[in-house]
């Protein structure tokens, strides 16, 4: 009966073929007979009161169809979390990429024209060029109405810190900084929208979550969301870049408007300016432990960048809180965190969620704590590990599923470490490869919450049918989940053959249409294998008991809720924010060439507790582009913002990992103890394999150079002039 057909198999990808022959269609490719094409003109500065707009030359050029301002916008927000950001701009601009009009024409050249020949009068405000400017007592407020330039705040307060600090032998105080990632996934935003024979409006693009996006659309239209369609085709890389709007509301007012398909596509430098980014963050740690290395106080104070508007950086910021003291027990925590508006691009949703930054400061202060203790940075993880008695810092229970140790062991030991009466040691190394070339080895640890965390309803309905007469000959599945390249499609559809018990090829799933489908929540969050899977199992269930009762076709839509979650106490941060957590640990080999300050990684070993690899191929594709994504993030993508402006906003000025960055070697090690909660055992892979790469690399530099670093990312100038003992 355990027995399965297709789970825990490396099927090839469904959609392989589709995309290698070109024969896959992205939101770019898209086109109907008579569409009309769509420029936005973007403010291009930084915070400026709009005094005047005059869009009559604009207009007056032949092949001009329509230009849109703030007046024609029926109801002027939009917003993932909050709709605070004008689709279009007629008061204030706040950050480079913010909307002033929309030109749609007979010719993308002709758009382009008539953008330029749009008038905009504007006067400059004073720029927050980052939070510490934001917090200043005379810093100008973003959002007047709110009243502070604070965005959100967290308070986390556990045991008594006096009493800890009184307990430790040895303290470690440092303070961490992250720089801006930018996602730079392969497809810029684009799209097509049109008004149906029927009178619907439809929008056909790329995204994460097609009934979000919808139920965006038609707040900013004032239409009904049944009136709306959205329709994802191939995505191009979303990495959690796609969880805000970008084309999605403009397109569809453009269509709305004009009767007409309209179709965009924004270059990458648009792509740019027009999407979020992950934050920057300043994180302080304060650790106390005793000699015998029990970690027995944490005091922590975190500072993120949220940009000009909202976007997920409540939640963002919560998930770095929740996960903030790594995965250890700690006693006694005092925390406390601010998201804070600037007149930087906004700030949201990037792969881990806030947790890489977590992870950076926690793993990077561990390695640290270790160094001052004179104790093993293995040993030391392995003495204040959860345990499954243990509360998190939020005083949560932990749930079942803890495999904090088994994944650090894995990863210690395939890198060399060895216990030495009874005690890990590191592996001793030659230092010197070459003449100005050393080499060090170094660890991190890591942990992440499956799932919407903090009382965010978390929830996928799914619809299973099952045709035939005597018996099931086939089935047809309606799920909304977007392939965002991460292969979720395969992974769904092996879910579902094994679900309804069908040979694959006898299942049809129709994924994202919203006409065709409930929501299933977003691509994110390392949820949708998760959900996916026992909502199939559920709607499966549902519809064998339809078939046993003689339905034809049996039909069964099922609703999958994980257990709940609750946000956190805004006095004590107390509170269960998250229902499952998956565990890893990350090791890795650097060479540093201390003549050009270059960090070069030679080798990386990667542990991942996956509950159960539905697909094992697809899991390992998930944690090495996920680890190779964070080696960019720690060694390479330096995306720089200065007074408000970009200065990196192309590909050939932020530099982002390729193959030849990718080590040689890259083993990972998967684990398989099954989740309870999890469909199969399975927990969450999608963002894990970002989380520990920064840390351990951090470590190793140590051990390769003897030179602690706190920032990231660590560009050869930045090392060198640290080598050089300049800083
Ligand atoms: Mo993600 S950062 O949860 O798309």
């Amino acid at each position: 009966m355990n027995q399965t057909r297709y789970v825990g198999r490396s099927l090839p990808r469904l959609d392989a073929a589709a995309k290698v022959t070109g024969e896959a269609l992205f939101p770019g490719d898209l086109s109907m007979p008579d569409m009309a094409h769509m420029k936005v003109l973007f403010a291009h500065r930084p915070h400026a009161r709009i005094l005047r707009i005059d869009t009559s030359q604009a207009e007056a050029l032949p092949g001009v169809l329509a230009v849109l301002t703030a007046k024609d916008v029926p109801v002027n927000s939009y917003g993932i979390a909050e709709f605070d950001q004008p689709v279009l701009c007629g008061e204030v601009v706040r950050f480079v990429g913010d909307r002033v009009a929309l030109v749609v024409a007979e010719t993308p050249e002709i758009a382009r024209q008539a953008c330029d020949l749009i008038e905009v009068e504007y006067e400059d405000l004073p720029v927050i060029t980052g939070p510490e400017e934001a917090l200043a007592p005379d810093a100008p407020l973003l959002h007047p109405e709110k009243g502070s330039n604070v965005l959100a705040t967290f308070h986390v307060r556990k045991g008594d810190i006096e009493e800890g600090f009184a307990q430790a032998d040895v303290i470690v105080e440092e303070t961490y900084t992250m720089g801006m990632q930018e996602h730079a996934y392969l497809q810029p935003d684009a799209g097509l929208a049109w008004v149906d024979e029927d009178g619907y409006l439809v929008v056909k693009t790329g995204g994460q979550w097609a009934h979000d996006d919808r139920r965006q659309i038609a707040h900013s239209l004032d239409l009904p969301e049944d009136r709306i369609r959205v329709i994802y085709t191939y995505v191009g890389g979303a990495f959690g870049g796609r969880e805000d709007v970008t084309v999605q509301v403009i397109l569809a007012l453009a269509a709305w408007k004009l009767r007409r398909p309209v179709k965009i596509v924004w270059s990458r430098e648009e792509t740019t300016i027009g999407h979020h980014k992950r934050h920057p963050m300043r994180i302080r740690h304060r650790w106390g432990a005793t000699r015998e290395g029990r970690i027995v106080a944490q005091e922590t104070e975190i500072l993120a960048d949220a940009g000009a508007y909202a976007s997920t950086s409540s939640y963002v910021v919560a998930s770095t809180v929740l996960l903030s003291t790594g995965p250890y027990e700690v006693p006694n925590l005092w925390l406390d965190a601010r998201a804070v508006y600037t007149n930087n691009i906004p700030c949201g949703a990037f792969r881990g969620f806030g947790v890489p930054q977590a992870m950076f400061a926690a793993e990077a202060h561990m390695a640290r704590l270790a160094d001052a203790l004179g104790m093993d940075p293995v040993e030391l993880r392995m003495r204040n590990g959860l345990e499954e008695n243990s509360l998190t810092g939020t005083m949560a229970e932990i749930p079942p599923g803890l495999s904090v140790r088994e994944t650090l062991e894995a990863a210690a030991r395939r890198m060399g470490w060895e216990l030495v009466d009874g005690e890990w040691r590191r592996p001793q190394i030659r230092r010197e490869v070459r003449p100005g070339v050393v080499r060090g080895i170094g660890i991190a640890s890591g942990w992440k919450n499956v799932g919407y965390t903090l009382g965010y309803p978390e929830q996928a309905t799914v619809t299973v049918e099952l045709h035939g007469e005597a018996e099931v000959e086939r089935g047809v599945v309606r799920l909304a989940t977007s392939e965002v390249g991460q292969g979720t499609h395969t992974t769904i559809a092996q879910m579902a053959a094994e679900a309804l018990k069908l040979p694959l090829e006898r299942i049809e799933i129709v994924y994202t249409d919203t006409a065709q489908t409930h929501s299933a929540g977003s691509v994110s969050a390392s949820r949708m294998a998760f959900m996916a899977g026992n909502a199939l199992l559920g709607a499966a269930r549902e519809a064998y008991k339809a078939w046993d009762d003689e339905d034809r076709p049996a039909v069964a839509t099922y609703t999958y809720r994980t257990p709940p979650t609750e946000p956190l106490d805004p006095e004590t941060g107390h509170g269960k924010g998250a229902f499952a957590f998956a565990y890893l640990a990350q090791a890795v080999e650097v060479e540093v060439d201390t003549e050009t300050g270059k960090v070069e990684v030679k080798r990386i070993v990667a542990a991942h507790d996956v509950g159960k690899a539905i697909n094992p191929e697809i899991v390992e594709g998930q944690i090495e582009g996920g680890a190779i994504q964070a080696l960019g993030w720690a060694t390479l993508e330096n995306f720089v913002m200065q007074d408000g402006e970009v200065l990196t906003p192309d590909l050939s000025t932020y530099l982002i990992p390729t193959v030849l960055d990718i080590p040689p070697d890259f083993e990972t090690l998967i684990l398989e103890n099954p989740l309870p909660l999890g469909p199969w055992g399975a927990t969450g892979v999608g963002e894990m394999g970002f989380l520990s790469i920064a840390p351990a690399i951090i470590d190793a530099v140590h051990d390769a150079t003897g030179v602690w670093f706190n920032a990231i990312p660590l560009t050869p100038e930045k090392v060198l002039d640290r080598l050089k003992g300049e800083h």
